[in-house]
């Protein structure tokens, strides 16, 4: 409607501006000239109020096709850990991270979500095998290690079997990984993030509300570059970066104690300085980390008395932190 009377008033316009060329007379240019002001006056509101319409409409089109982010039943805060990279050790990150808010607090429940779903890696680190259950209600029971109740894809396919979906089907099995769980009362869910920026970590942070996001990465610059592409995904999409941890940050020899920094001394607070997060923490590159996690029974159980796991119990410690000043 808008538009036609638009473009009919377009077309009084041009047909009085053919008409112009031809008139002499001073009072029809002037009256003329008042025609075409207001012509011009009233297709500049109709052009701009259509814009605003069209913009609105844009507006209520995109709204409708991006998923409503919903709670997850139950579980009061998601903490997502996530790197830019594979390899750099999220998910011995968010294995110790979750017994270790569970340690440092035995009063808080604590589950763990693998949404790994190309490469599971919590039913080895959290030593669990099995099909889940499933309930009257038709939700899938988590396995529990450690008082710590996990889902993975690794639980509903063969461990060795490889996993080639594409963007739809990720995401779909990822809305049933945090779904369609009976995750019962958790105070804290940690969700172990595949690598990179992609399909599932907007897919999570765009379903749920991520209380915060843990940047895991080395301290070389090829794995500080991918952390920082981590990190401002989060930020776009309104997840509040909690911080840095920087893994692997010193080798100390059990022979002679030497600490050596194999993959650079500080590279992740530099970054963390630039671009005004927070560090976590520091994790040493540890030959009983990667023992233990192989094993199935990682640090912060295995050996709690170890500064390995004092460094993990830390981190949690300064997530639960981040997370107060964030609620305040
Ligand atoms: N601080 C550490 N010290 C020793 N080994 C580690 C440490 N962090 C991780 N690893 C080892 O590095 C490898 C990759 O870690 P992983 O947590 O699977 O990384 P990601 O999930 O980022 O791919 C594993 O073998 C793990 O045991
Ligand atoms: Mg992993």
């Amino acid at each position: 409607m808008a538009f036609s009377t638009y473009s009919r008033l377009l077309h009084v316009c041009k047909f009085l501006l053919g008409n112009v060329n031809t008139a002499n007379s001073t009072s029809w240019v002037r009256h003329n000239f008042r025609i075409l002001t207001a012509c011009s006056n009233a297709s500049m509101r109709f052009k701009s109020s259509g814009a605003a319409d069209r913009q609105e409409k844009q507006k209520q089109l995109m709204a409708r096709g991006l998923p409503k982010q919903k709670p997850l039943a139950g579980v009061k805060q998601v903490i997502v850990v996530a790197s830019g990279k594979g390899g750099v050790g999220k998910s011995t990150t968010a294995v110790n991270l979750a017994l270790g808010l569970s340690a440092n607090d035995p009063d808080k429940t604590v589950g763990l979500l693998d949404a790994d779903v190309y490469g599971p890696s919590i039913p080895k680190l959290m030593n669990l095998k099995g099909n889940p259950e499933v309930t009257e209600k038709n939700l899938m029971r988590p396995l529990v290690n450690f008082g710590i109740p996990c889902m993975s894809m690794g639980f509903l396919v063969e461990e060795t079997a490889p996993i080639v979906w594409r963007g739809l089907m990720v995401m779909s099995a990822i809305e049933k990984l945090l779904r369609q769980v009976d995750w019962g009362n958790l105070d804290y869910l940690v969700v172990d993030m595949p690598p990179g920026t992609g399909d599932v970590q907007l897919s999570i942070s765009q379903n749920i509300p991520v209380s915060g996001a843990v940047i895991v990465s080395t301290p070389q610059d090829i794995a500080l570059l991918d952390a920082r592409r981590g990190a401002e995904m989060f930020r776009k999409v309104n997840v509040p970066v909690l911080g840095f941890v920087q893994n692997m940050s010193v080798f100390q020899c059990p022979n002679c104690q030497h600490q050596t920094h194999i993959f650079g001394a500080d590279g992740a607070r530099d970054l963390a300085r630039t671009l005004g997060v927070e560090v976590l923490g520091d994790i040493p590159l540890h030959l009983s980390i990667r023992e233990m996690s192989d094993k199935g029974q990682p640090v912060v159980v295995s050996s709690p008395d170890s500064p390995e796991a004092e460094a993990y119990r830390n981190v949690a410690s300064a997530v639960v932190q981040r997370l107060a000043d964030l609620a305040h």
